[in-house]
């Protein structure tokens, strides 16, 4: 079965085809994928320091086509090879939801193909899976860390998720972003800051770590971005900050939110009595992060599995392995309904 997936739900452009035969679900399942291409629109957004919706949507629109013709020949299919597509339904803008949705379901219509719309977080979730060397069984906890989502979940199988924790405020990717417009660097924040950080002294700037002794499973990351701000307004006060001042505060802020984010990991591990951790979403591309819980869980007896580095952050390969599993397991789920029926808020805990 071979599924074209079709991402657009922020500011990057998917494209990818996966073919579910060489695996099965929880294999070694990088072979499955055919192709793929990806436009990132970063560039555009970065005078507006953030994703400005309506471009978004109408970049889309001008990128979708082509990228599928790349795909489909990156991958030596032809659409009439094509079993079923795949879409991101939600969480994400609504207009750039709306581009994937009507491409899927004109494609699905035109060649009277079943279709599917896939949870964005699900497509995160599942994206470990797709390393050429994954070998991750079925249940582990996954902790999800993106630009608009920070949560821990139970995962026992695909399309079983039970969320144990979440960020009551801001996502971690969006404290990575604040932190990085108040340390004057461009958008997206995240690799930024945390190049700036190993420059900066461990104990430069101490920030708090917020919710890390609350005993549940949750976060909270505003409180920290208004730390990390008013220290910023008391160097400023001084003058304009040196790069020492500016890597210091770079360097408090990811200690700081690593330090959180590892230790809810491993209590969500003890909690479940879980043995593997997957982590998913743009800030698992963090290298601190890594580090530090590569040297947690090492110390618990714990593997931690990662996607691919560039399928970290946003793109078409996870959400067309996301609809294959899904449809691998169920294909009823696979359906001929033709309305744009995208969902930008959508927990994930209801997916079914
Ligand atoms: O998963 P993703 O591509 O999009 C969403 O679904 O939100 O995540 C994007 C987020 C951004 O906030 C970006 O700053 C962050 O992931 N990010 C990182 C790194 N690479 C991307 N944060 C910290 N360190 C990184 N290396
Ligand atoms: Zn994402």
């Amino acid at each position: 079965m071979r599924v074209l997936g079709i991402e657009t739900s922020c500011d990057e452009t998917g494209v990818a085809i996966v073919d579910t035969a060489p695996w099965e679900a929880g294999e070694p399942a990088g072979k499955g994928l055919l192709g793929q291409a990806l436009y990132s629109q970063i560039a555009m957004h970065v005078d507006y320091g953030g994703v400005v919706p309506e471009l978004a949507s109408r970049d889309h629109i001008k990128r979708v086509i082509p990228l599928i013709n790349q795909t489909l020949k990156e991958s030596n299919s032809g659409l009439s090879e094509i079993d079923a597509i795949a879409f991101t339904q939600g969480p994400g803008l609504a207009g750039a939801l709306l581009v994937g949705a009507s491409v899927a379901k004109g494609l699905a219509l035109a060649l009277n193909k079943p279709v599917l719309g896939i949870h964005h977080l699900e497509g995160h979730l599942l994206s470990p899976l797709l390393a050429d060397d994954a070998n991750i069984q079925f249940p582990f906890v996954a902790l999800l860390v993106s630009g608009g989502h920070t949560q821990l979940m139970e995962v026992t199988g695909v399309g079983e998720y039970v969320i144990l924790g979440e960020t009551l405020d801001d996502a971690a990717g969006e404290a990575f972003d604040k932190t990085a417009k108040l340390l004057g660097l461009s958008y997206p924040g995240g690799p930024a800051v945390s190049a700036l950080a190993k420059f900066g002294q461990a104990d430069g700037y101490q920030f708090p770590r917020p919710m890390k002794h609350s005993g549940d499973l949750d976060f909270s990351f505003a409180g920290l971005k208004t730390s990390v701000l008013t220290q910023v307004k008391k160097i400023q006060t001084n003058g304009t900050p040196s790069a020492s001042e500016n890597a210091n505060v770079a360097r408090g802020f990811v200690d700081a939110i690593v330090e959180v984010l590892v230790s809810k990991s491993i209590n969500a591990l003890k909690k479940t009595g879980m043995k593997t951790l997957v982590v998913a979403g743009g800030v698992g591309a963090n290298e601190q992060l890594r580090q530090a819980l590569a040297n947690a869980c090492e110390k618990e007896g714990v593997t931690v599995h990662y996607p691919p580095l560039h399928l970290c952050t946003d793109n078409g390969a996870m959400i067309a392995f996301a609809g294959a599993m899904r449809l691998k397991k169920n294909p009823q789920l696979a359906s001929k309904d033709w309305g744009f029926d995208v969902r930008p808020r959508w927990p994930l805990d209801q997916l079914l």
